[in-house]
């Protein structure tokens, strides 16, 4: 897709837009009418929307999100299953736990239902508000909690807790911002823990994205298909995805109603392993992921990692 200063043209969003159809309609084969209104063809590709495109997809926009999270809850049971063995199998304590960036919490609410005492939070008040609902359901109320907060001000937000025994970053929930950002949000969580509490972060590797890469996907949730078109800076180490939003109205027609350009970080293990020394944890673990597939498959070969830094 070719971009001149900060406009879209037209023709580029109608032939990107063609190559997505021709893979709709052999994958699907669906028949899509789509509507463009010149709004759509402005992406600003300012400094500023690149660092607030969190605000804009999970606050301003969670709609547009929330069914991604919705269809995993199912498997939250397992990955949660598969995060206390490994935690314990490195002989952390897993009472009093915070979710950075929970969603609709679900995982903070299976670890509830384990006994767990949880404390969510997340940018989104609109997720917070679906995880306060679904732990009221599932009875877990009394130990699961949630709240609103920035990870970039979580040492304020979180201030009045008492000291956790670890934190989980799960499902791509962080990096979403420069390296220096990054950092920061990381030792503020390092005095939010127990002398030797963890961080257990589970987050896409980095080799394996470069290994397979591919510049386009699709997923669909209910009535929403998301278009994704990829690009990864080498450089930087980046992911640069233009996610289009395309609503089904009725069997043949489908409106193009929001274009999201999201940014974040990628790492291989040993740059996980520098930035974790560096914000005051040290590397503890790694295992390859939490995926029941994903289990048996050599660190070399993970898709997903599940790393786990130790207070130090
Ligand atoms: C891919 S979702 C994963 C959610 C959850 N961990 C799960 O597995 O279901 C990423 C989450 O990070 C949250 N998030 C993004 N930026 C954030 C920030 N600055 N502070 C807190 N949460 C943030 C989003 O609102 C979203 O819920």
């Amino acid at each position: 897709m070719i971009i001149e200063e900060n406009l879209l043209h037209k023709s580029d969003i109608l032939m990107s837009f063609e190559k997505w159809l021709s893979v709709l309609r052999e994958d699907c084969c669906l028949y899509i009418c789509i509507f463009l209104t010149v709004d759509f063809y402005r992406i600003d590709r300012s400094e500023k929307s690149m660092s607030d495109w969190t605000k804009e997809l999970f606050v301003k926009h969670p709609e547009l999100f929330v069914g991604a999270l919705e269809e995993r809850v199912a498997q939250a049971s397992r990955e949660v299953d598969a995060l206390i063995r490994m935690l314990r199998e490195q002989k952390f304590k897993t009472e009093n736990i915070l979710d950075l960036g929970c969603g609709i919490g679900r995982h903070s609410i299976e670890l509830g239902k384990r006994g767990t005492r949880v404390l969510g939070t997340d940018l989104s008040p609109h997720f917070i508000a679906i995880a306060k609902k679904r732990a009221e359901k599932e009875k877990v109320d009394d130990i699961v909690c949630f709240k609103a907060a920035d990870m970039r001000e979580i040492g304020s937000a979180v201030s009045d807790r008492k000291p956790f025994d670890g934190i989980i970053s799960l499902f791509t929930s962080f990096g979403f911002y420069d390296d220096e950002t990054n950092d920061d949000v990381l030792r503020q969580c390092c005095q939010l823990v127990q002398p030797k509490g963890f961080f257990a972060l589970e987050i896409a590797n980095r080799d394996w994205i470069i290994e397979n890469f591919q510049e386009r996907g699709f997923s669909r949730h209910k009535n929403v298909v998301v278009l994704q078109d990829r690009s990864f800076d080498l450089n930087t180490s980046r992911m640069n995805n233009i996610w289009s939003y395309l609503m089904q109205q009725d069997d043949k027609t489908f409106t193009l109603e929001k274009q999201i350009t999201l940014n974040h970080r990628l790492w291989s293990l040993h740059e996980l392993v520098e930035m974790f020394e560096r914000t005051g944890w040290q590397f503890q673990a790694a295992y390859s992921g939490l995926a029941q597939q994903q289990r048996d498959i050599s660190l070399m070969e993970a898709r997903r990692f599940l790393f786990i830094g130790k207070k130090r």
